[in-house]
């Protein structure tokens, strides 16, 4: 949260704030224009629906319901973050509400372009040659020319956290096609656009990074190789979104994708691992999962704990039969799951190898990473 005048209650989720003028809820300004309404219940509600962790309001006096200050609900306004968010775009730092892109970009027109999302832990960029490396070869794949060389990259991940002020974050890289025609061949596109923008995520509650979470296995299968290849980090998410909406529709948060063969792939934005009898499993790369990150420093870090890790092809009776299961991804860092397709996972709560290598994990980002 920036630092504009505003201060946070002493208890709550951390991330509201209250100020003279207005309101903060989870980075989100609302200003207050008029005082003489009782809005208390739509701010509260407000806070509701951003607040996946404290479904209680944590804005008290004098937004608390029943009081009697406060403004009109058509007086609130919204204004997506504080104003003085940058957003990096083809070298310059422009305002939040000025970053903008053509709507003749190939990257919305077709969704042809990549991407990388990123974190920064502690002032540090957390595995960031990885990432930009990932990137360039996602753009190998595709045949998009980067007008910027990997150490430009860098740098400009680096000050688009410091313009933002930012220590903890989560960073979204796009490199889209650029500006082209209403056809679809990108050799019309001359200019490739990098957009940087640093800002804040929490994929799930936190009560399931404690307690493990539910997911199903979904109709929607992995892309083919042979197609959009999976291990291509492309603006084309469609394929995992549907898959997405699977799993909201079964009432859970993420989806297991199954490849062609019927073989485990991984999940939407998550890679997928399992432990059974001490050892650890992880589909193959050639199953259709993403080159992830996380993935590759969970198996790194499993190699250094002396947990004996291998990558088989796997199937959904393997996941049900699993004393551990967890899933790996930047945005999600390492989450147990303790349900899968309805049956229960090992114990039901998360098992000891999924808890030592998320502290090990947590450990990791503390200390390493790119400095700000
Ligand atoms: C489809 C998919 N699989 C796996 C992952 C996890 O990869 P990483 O650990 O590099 O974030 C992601 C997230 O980037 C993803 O989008």
């Amino acid at each position: 949260m920036q630092d504009i005048g505003y201060r946070r209650p002493e208890a709550g989720c951390g991330m509201c704030a209250i100020g003279d003028a207005g309101l903060l809820i989870h980075d989100t300004e609302y200003k207050i224009q008029d005082s003489k309404d009782n809005v208390a219940s739509t701010v509260i509600n407000l806070h509701r629906t951003s607040c996946i962790l404290h479904p209680v309001s944590c804005i008290p006096y004098p937004f608390s319901p029943g009081n009697s200050a406060v403004a009109s609900a058509s007086s609130i306004f919204y204004a997506a973050r504080p104003m003085h968010m940058k957003v990096y775009i083809d070298g310059k730092f422009c305002d939040q509400q000025d970053a903008k892109v053509s709507v003749f970009d190939h990257g919305l027109l077709y969704g042809d372009g990549i991407f990388e999302g990123i974190r920064a832990y502690h002032g540090r960029v957390f595995k960031l040659k990885e990432h930009i490396d990932r990137l360039f070869y996602s753009a190998k794949a595709i045949l998009l020319d980067i007008p910027m060389s990997h150490a430009e990259m860098m740098k400009a991940v680096v000050e688009t956290c410091r313009q933002n002020g930012l220590r903890d974050a989560y960073i979204r890289l796009v490199v889209t096609r650029g500006v082209g025609t209403l056809g679809l061949n990108p050799n019309r596109c001359k200019n490739p656009s990098v957009i940087i923008i640093a800002d804040k995520i929490q994929l799930y509650p936190a009560e399931y990074y404690e307690q493990g979470m539910a997911i199903v296995t979904v109709p929607t299968a992995r892309n083919l190789h042979n197609a959009v290849n999976p291990a291509i980090k492309s603006l084309n998410y469609l394929n995992n979104i549907l898959a997405k909406l699977e799993a909201n529709i079964a009432g859970v948060e993420e989806a297991i994708m199954l490849n062609a063969e019927g073989f485990v792939a991984e999940c939407t934005g998550d890679n997928i691992f399992i432990v059974r009898n001490g050892q650890m499993f992880t589909p193959p790369l050639s199953a259709g999962t993403l080159y992830g990150i996380t993935r590759g420093v969970v198996l790194e870090m499993a190699r250094e704990a002396g947990i004996p890790a291998s990558e088989p092809n796997l199937t959904r009776y393997d996941l049900f039969i699993a004393d551990e299961c967890f899933l790996t991804g930047t945005g999600a860092e390492l989450i147990p799951v303790t349900k899968i397709d309805g049956r229960q996972i090992g114990t039901g709560k998360p098992g000891p190898i999924t808890r030592t290598l998320v502290q090990r994990y947590r450990a990791l980002t503390e200390v390493s990473g790119e400095p700000i």
